[in-house]
This record gives structure tokens, sequence and C-alpha cells, in this order.
């Protein structure tokens, strides 16, 4: 049974995945941007959160104090990340993969928005709240699924992996799996055993993407991600978790994946994007790997 305290798309950590979402409207609305969402938008007005958020280049504008505001930083980094992990789909597209699944979707429109080849299954994994949210407002938008989508809303401290074989997850198949924005959020022994079954469930062939802050303390304790984070009506603290743990990349180094760790700023290069220096930036590292 599930004990765990639950959220919505304006509530807690929900309110994370509209802030992305956010993120995502403002850099779709930008010349030559990174990633095209065309949900995202739409998500954000839907929510009517109480802190406003920005869903354009001219909102981000008029939000801009003389300092920028909070809002640029995020955006940048987060263009640069979901680029990244639309490629990490592509990438694993393109080598036969037909089966994915996004833990943590939040409001993740990939299985609407990117060229999946015929027949894949794409899973999302989130709480049933969001999940709701993010369904109603696209079924209103009369928008169609570019895959069979298959959304399971169960918290990912409890027993998700049987929930989404139940979904029709198949383990004998190569999977590309993709846990992006969610590490943080999660204790020590849940992300251990979310990696251990994510290794578990993996058919030789499959990929795996992620993020992870190297040093925590230092993101935990940085007046600007208190700020980003106040801003929407939330506490630092109570949001992340602090307590250090092996990355995600040694750990699935260790069951024999093959892996690669670039940080932000770097993958942000490869996009000919630059990231301003600052604490979250200086922290996120991506990981890539492949069980051969
Ligand atoms: C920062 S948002 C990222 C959402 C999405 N991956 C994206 O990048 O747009 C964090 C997401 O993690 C989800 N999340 C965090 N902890 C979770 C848990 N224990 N069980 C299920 N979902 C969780 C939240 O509901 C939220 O949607």
């Amino acid at each position: 049974m599930d004990t765990h305290q639950q959220w919505d798309i304006v509530t807690g950590i929900g309110v994370t995945a509209l802030a992305v979402a956010a993120a995502r409207a403002v850099e779709t609305s930008r010349p030559a941007s990174l990633a095209q969402d065309p949900f995202a938008a739409r998500f954000v007005t839907a929510a009517q959160a109480s802190s406003p958020m920005p869903t354009s280049v001219e909102d981000l504008a008029a939000e801009a104090g003389e300092d920028g505001g909070v809002w640029p930083n995020m955006i940048d980094y987060i263009a640069v990340r979901t680029r990244a992990f639309d490629d990490h789909f592509l990438n694993a597209a393109r080598d036969g993969i037909a089966q994915a699944v996004i833990l943590a979707s939040g409001l993740d429109s990939r299985a609407f928005r990117l060229d999946w080849r015929p027949g894949t299954v794409v899973h999302e994994i989130d709480q049933p709240l969001v999940l709701d949210f993010k369904l109603r407002v696209l079924r209103e938008a009369e928008a169609e699924p570019r895959c069979d989508h298959r959304p399971t809303g169960i918290d990912l401290r409890d027993d998700w992996a049987a929930a989404l074989q139940g979904a029709g997850f198949d383990p004998t198949l190569p999977t590309a799996w993709l846990a992006e924005g969610l590490m943080p959020y999660l204790p020590p022994e849940a992300e251990e055993n979310l990696l251990h079954q994510v290794h578990r469930l993996s058919a030789p062939g499959s990929y795996f993407a992620a993020e992870y802050f190297s040093d925590m303390g230092t993101v935990l304790t940085d007046p600007m991600m208190e700020r980003n984070v106040l801003a929407l009506g939330l506490e630092l603290g109570d949001l992340l978790h602090s307590d250090r743990r092996p990355s995600p990349a040694e750990r699935l180094a260790e069951q024999g994946w093959q892996t690669q760790v670039v940080t932000g700023p770097d993958k942000a290069n490869t996009y000919g994007r630059a990231l301003r220096p600052s604490a979250m930036h200086d922290n996120v590292r991506l990981v890539s790997a492949h069980l051969p």
C-alpha cells in the first residue's frame, strides 16, 4: 500500500514539473531553440499555479529585474538537458529500440512530440495526480501520441517495477530508460533501488540516461538555488536530499553498463550554447549508459 505523501501539479515536488515545463515553453519560443515542445505552455497556463511562470521570451523579459530574475539560468540548463535527452531517445530508436520508460515523467511530452519507431511503446511513471493533469491537458488539446503511450501513476519509492510490468513492459526487449530531473528528489535508498530495478529489467542492448548533482551540499546551500525555489513557493531543504551517494554512473558500471558522464557546461558547448557559472551549472552531470 502507498504510504508516501502524494502531490499534484501545483503542490510540493509537482510544482518543479510545472517549472520545467515553463522553461521548455520559453525555450520553444526562442529563435534557434534547442528543443520544440508545443505542449509546454499549455500545461503552465492550465495549471494556474499561485507563483507566476513565464511561457515565452517576452514573459521572461517582463519578469527580469535588474539581476535578470530567477528564470534565465534554469531555462538555459533545461534547454540543454531537454535536447540531450531527446537525442538519447532518438539515438536509441535509430539503434532499433522500440520500448522506452520515462521515470518521473512529469509534464514530459516526448510521447507526443518525438519521432519514435513505428510500434514503439513508451511507458511513463509519475505520481497519479501529475499524470492525470498532463493527460487531461493533452486530451483538451486533442494531442495524439506518436507511439503506444502507457502512463502508470505510482510513487517511485513503491513497487513501480511490478506496476510497469502490469502495464505491459517487456523485460526481454531492450529498453531506453530516462530519469530526468529525478535523482535529487529521491532518498539514497530509493535511488539505489530504482537503479537496481532498471538493471534487473534491462535486456542487453538497453540504454539509460539521467542527471545528478556531483556535490549536492553546494547546490543546497547556494543562495541563487534557494531564491529560485522560493520563487516557486517551495523550500529547497524540503525538496532535495543532501545524503552522499554513489553516482548513477558508478552504480550502473558495477552492473556491467558502459557509462559516460558529461558536465552540464560541456554538454551545452556541444550544442553551441554556454551555461553561466553557478552552483547548479557547475555541479550538474549528465549520464548516459549502454548495457552490452
Ligand atoms: C523536476 S520534475 C521533472 C519532470 C520531468 N522529468 C521533466 O524533466 O520535465 C520532477 C518530477 O519527479 C516526480 N517525482 C519525484 N519524486 C517522485 C516519486 N517518489 N514518485 C513519483 N514521481 C516522483 C515529480 O512528480 C515530478 O514530476
